[in-house]
């Protein structure tokens, strides 16, 4: 028999992704409304594993007062981090070495002398597994699906998607007017990681003559034909958007760099495909690397209701007894999925999905073949 919950914690892990803070007013107000009391966890678990850290406490009382006037704000009024891993966590050794060491039953401790009787974890992949491994050591875990790259499987989408499309198409559609008027080629570089999702929705949106995605390893020289085909049709100007993640035919993902406890920093795949492509067709050509631009900003209505959805979702579970769950997006409701399955597998563009038809049908390169 489970005890009842008194109180429970918010903890948001990864990369921030704006309707993070949707997800924490409603989760906040719905337990509030509850007779709960509820609290942020600092920086994903550092406020508990790293009070010293915070001179006002690794937990952030989270308050009626707290939580108003936040859904538009982007980031996370409770900070995140990506080096906080409690199953491998960065220690730095006395020679200056760092090494990975499992903290979960530190973690467990912490929240039982906390009085915390369960977790809402709001993350990506890496902060569901973690939520999954801390449900099956015995922890009350409900995982809320984030992520600007819409990778997660088991549900239609994550909040933070909508704004990132949007937000990238605008910018996209502001490179229309500087190439067309220089008659230029530029490659637009976009966050995504291993998926192509954000290249594929910001690049039809937006008109993108190619699009290079981590689904379709890529050749430059049908592009090249591409941006020669617009120029002998007097379109001097051509828009190449290029996932982070995205491939040469036989080649590897540009990665930038590792930090221990972190994942690998993928970026630089756009200046190189502007340099070969400069060569290629004899035209000047320039990168622009939106990156983490893609995360910033107010999040649209989309992505703030989806966040809402989620956050009350998080909280009516715990009260109907489940947990070891995601809440996930089942148009038009939201459903329930095992936490140990929700990260078996990553979300990428199905290759027969409508936008890609969508795409083919007008003719947008996206590196594999020549065009007609
Ligand atoms: O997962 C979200 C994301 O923004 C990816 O698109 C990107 O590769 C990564 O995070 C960047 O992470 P960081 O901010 O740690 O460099």
């Amino acid at each position: 028999m489970k005890q009842p919950i008194r109180r429970i914690a918010l903890s948001t892990g990864g990369g921030d992704a704006p309707g993070l803070n949707a997800v924490i007013r409603s989760a906040t107000l719905a337990a509030i409304n509850r007779g709960w009391d509820v609290v942020g966890i600092r920086d994903g678990f550092n406020g508990l594993f790293l009070p010293e850290l915070y001179p006002e406490g690794g937990l952030i009382q989270l308050t009626r007062e707290r939580v108003r006037g936040i859904v538009h704000q982007g980031g996370t009024i409770i900070g995140t981090t990506n080096r906080g891993n409690p199953t491998a966590y960065p220690v730095q050794q006395p020679d200056g070495s760092w090494v990975e060491v499992d903290r979960t039953p530190e973690l467990l401790a912490l929240f039982e002398q906390q009085g915390i009787d369960a977790l809402i974890t709001i993350g990506g992949d890496g902060s569901l597994t973690i939520g999954n491994h801390l449900s099956e050591a015995g922890l009350r875990v409900i995982g809320v699906p984030k992520t600007i790259d819409n990778d997660l499987e088991h549900t239609d989408a994550t909040f933070g998607f909508d704004t990132a499309v949007s937000f990238a198409t605008e910018c996209i559609d502001r490179l229309f007017a500087t190439a067309t008027s220089h008659g230029r080629v530029i490659v637009v570089e976009v966050m995504g990681r291993y998926a192509g999702w954000i290249a594929l929705n910001a690049g039809v949106a937006s008109g993108a003559h190619a699009i290079l995605i981590p689904e379709i390893p890529y050749e430059l020289e049908p592009v090249a034909a591409t941006i020669r085909q617009r120029e002998q049709r007097g379109s001097k100007f051509s828009i190449v958007v290029v996932a982070e993640g995205a491939r040469r035919v036989g080649g590897s993902v540009s990665v930038l760099g590792k930090a221990v406890g972190q994942a690998e920093r993928l970026g630089g795949v756009g200046e190189k495909v502007a340099t070969e492509l400069e060569l290629l067709t004899g035209k000047e050509a320039r990168t622009v690397v939106l990156g983490h631009l893609l995360r910033g900003g107010t999040p649209t209505a989309v992505d703030r209701l989806l966040g809402l959805r989620f956050g009350a979702a998080a909280v009516r579970a715990l009260d109907e007894g489940v947990d070891g769950i995601m809440v996930a997006l089942h148009s038009p409701t939201v459903k329930y999925v095992p936490l140990s399955e929700v990260t078996s597998r990553q979300k990428t563009v199905p290759l027969d999905c409508d936008t890609m038809l969508t795409a083919r049908d007008m003719a947008i390169n996206f590196g594999d073949a020549m065009p007609t």
